[in-house]
């Protein structure tokens, strides 16, 4: 999932890709690199610096030529070839005049290369993408002009991408295109972007527009001319944006992880905001399944991936017991290659903070063409999962910037609570009473949620006393469950210490056989109704060695005689509990890889949109 950006008609280009390539890095930080073109010239530099590829780059085009206008820029997350110097974008063709930068996977590109290489093409990468760059070369040197060289080389992939490609010999043009991979374009007065994501050029442009599938697009100082494959003009979509530059900036802490937490009061209050009109029912952003429809819904299946799965298993138990439906929470790259199940009456929900991860994409997609409802749940307006569903919930979390999603993950919880309050009231399943309690119990969280940021000073004193401890297992019951899995992957993708969630349950039949001393049990014991339950688990746990971290209800005393460490929250309403529960094990996480000396934006191996199968 790598990032893409370019400019077209800028005195600022380079400028404009290097800050846009360090917005973008959390897309992937293998490496980095630019092309800029003039008449007769294309200037590139590469670096392979890890997570400073970024900064090695702005080094490296102290060198560039100036006043150049026309450029394109790429940060890399590797998926064919080593992250070297060698195959880190933009790729030339054998002359070296024309530029690629390539997000996604040319699935047939081994077929490809084999009959460029018969035709005498060079390779200087063991890239996917490079194949682009000489079939366009052969496509130019047939008489092509640079938009019909890209749209026609596009006939024979197989795959995802989202591209940019410049040619010295048309230099006031990028020519772009897209399937799957996102893409936008945007324009100000004699100036022209695109981006493979917003934030990238969001202060920048004026107007912005989506590029669909299968839609090539020539950028020029002037604007933008888009066809199909058949070369047929198209329009594209105008999109909303509503970044501002002080969300994305770190705001005075001392990471964006750290500046995510704390906004979780407001990311939640936001989200909940003007969700309900004076007769009591309930409002949603663009929800064009109609109330009659959500009444005949039978069945509810939640797709996702990462701490967006985690959310849908919080919203099962909740949609469950309160609108009564039966629901299934599936991970997307398995959904969609499993031939599911869609019966009349499913409805499915995609959740994802990005709107971008591609296996949630075509999960969704998948569950479209077999009939199913659609509903996309997503932080990013006009996101590609938010256009192409029937319906859209907004997180409206602001934008998350950290690989690591804090405050995305409690306004998932938050709206896909409130939806299932949506559907409880359609379906009669509660009191009209019980679900103003609900809703009002949820509107409060965050102020739960305010109290739990207070007491980080605690978490970060038991995170140094556990600072050499390497295996941990974190267990929890019903919605506990899912924010155990939550609380481990914090720690295991921040850390890179070993950590596993698991339902406590679960716990004799094969995870204690691992417990001995040394190893820390983190248990989310705030559900007053498996209290009992769950203290046995840890009592299993204590007599096999193990130490025990217990995030428990303000009140509780009963564990204090059996947790080593805990870690105190308000009590809430059980089902609402992840939200909160959640924050310290996020604090936890984070203050472990402060200890450890680890990057905590930028986790190695990690980014934080997935565009890749
Ligand atoms: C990546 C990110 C995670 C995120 C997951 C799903 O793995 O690092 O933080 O939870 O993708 O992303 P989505 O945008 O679909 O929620």
């Amino acid at each position: 999932m790598c990032g893409i950006i370019g400019v077209v008609g800028s005195t600022s280009t380079l400028d404009i890709l290097l800050e846009g390539l360090a917005r973008l890095e959390y897309r992937g930080y293998d490496s980095a690199g630019v092309a800029l073109v003039r008449q007769g010239e294309t200037w590139r530099a590469r670096t392979a610096n890890g997570t400073e590829s970024v900064q090695a780059l702005v080094r490296a085009c102290a060198q560039a030529p100036t006043g150049v206008t026309t450029g394109i820029g790429h940060t890399r997350w590797a998926t064919h070839g080593a992250p070297e110097v060698m195959n880190a974008h933009p790729h030339l063709d054998c002359s070296g005049r024309i530029a690629i930068i390539h997000n996604g996977i040319i699935e047939n590109h081994l077929a490809l290369k084999e009959d460029l290489l018969a035709r005498g093409h060079t390779f200087t990468s063991v890239t996917d993408s490079e194949v682009l760059a000489h079939q366009i070369e052969e496509l130019r040197a047939a008489g092509n002009d640079l938009i019909n060289a890209v749209r026609l080389s596009l006939a024979s992939v197989r795959g995802a991408f989202s591209l940019a490609v410049v040619d010295a010999l048309e230099p006031n043009t990028i020519v772009a295109a897209r399937r799957v991979s996102p893409l936008i374009v945007a324009t100000t007065p004699g100036a022209t972007y695109l981006a493979s994501d917003i934030p990238a050029i969001f202060d920048r442009a004026t107007s912005f527009y989506g590029v669909d599938d299968d839609q090539v697009v020539q950028l020029t100082p002037d604007g933008f001319h888009a066809v199909d494959l058949e070369g047929t003009s198209v329009q594209l979509t105008p999109l909303t944006v509503n970044f501002d530059l002080e969300t994305a900036q770190k705001d005075g802490h001392d990471d964006f992880m750290a500046k995510e937490i704390a906004e979780q009061p407001q990311a939640l209050r936001a989200t909940l905001m003007d969700r309900r009109r004076g007769d009591g029912s309930f409002t949603f952003d663009e929800m064009h399944v109609s109330d009659e429809e959500l009444k005949e819904v039978r069945r509810v299946v939640l797709v996702a991936a990462g701490t967006s799965y985690h959310a849908a298993l919080v919203a099962k138990y909740a949609i469950e017991k309160w609108a009564r439906l039966s629901v299934d929470v599936e991970i997307s790259s398995e959904y969609r290659y499993r031939d599911p199940v869609i019966e009349i009456g499913t409805l499915v929900i995609g959740v994802s903070q990005s709107g971008e991860t591609i296996d949630t994409i075509q999960a969704c997609r998948e569950a479209k063409l077999r009939g199913a409802r659609v509903i996309g749940i997503c932080n990013i307006v006009d996101a590609s999962l938010a256009r192409e569903s029937d319906a859209v919930l907004y997180t409206r979390a602001g934008l998350e910037v950290s690989v690591a999603s804090t405050k995305a993950f409690v306004a998932q919880v938050a709206v896909l609570e409130l939806l299932a309050l949506h559907l409880a009231q359609l379906r009669g399943t509660m009191d009209s009473a019980v679900i103003d309690d609900r809703f009002t119990e949820l509107t409060e969280v965050a102020d739960h949620v305010a109290t739990v940021l207070s007491r980080s000073e605690r978490v970060s004193l038991v995170a140094n006393e556990l600072r050499d401890t390497r295996d941990f297992f974190y267990l929890g019951r019903n919605v506990g469950f899912p924010t155990a899995l939550e609380g481990a992957l914090k720690l295991k993708e921040l850390t890179y210490l070993h950590a596993e969630g698991y339902a406590a349950g679960e716990l004799k039949h094969g995870p204690l056989a691992l417990i001995e001393p040394g190893v820390v049990v983190v248990a989310v014991v705030t559900d007053p109704n498996l209290h009992e339950k769950i203290l046995s688990n840890l009592a299993e746990v204590k007599a096999r060695g193990a130490s025990v971290v217990a995030i428990a209800a303000d009140g509780d005393e009963i564990i204090d005689a059996i947790a080593d460490y805990v870690l105190r929250v308000p009590a809430t309403n059980p089902l609402m509990a992840p939200i909160v529960d959640i924050v310290p094990l996020q604090q936890f996480a984070y203050a472990m890889a402060r200890g450890l000396g680890r990057n905590v934006d930028r986790p190695r191996n990690l980014a934080k949109t997935v565009t890749v199968e």
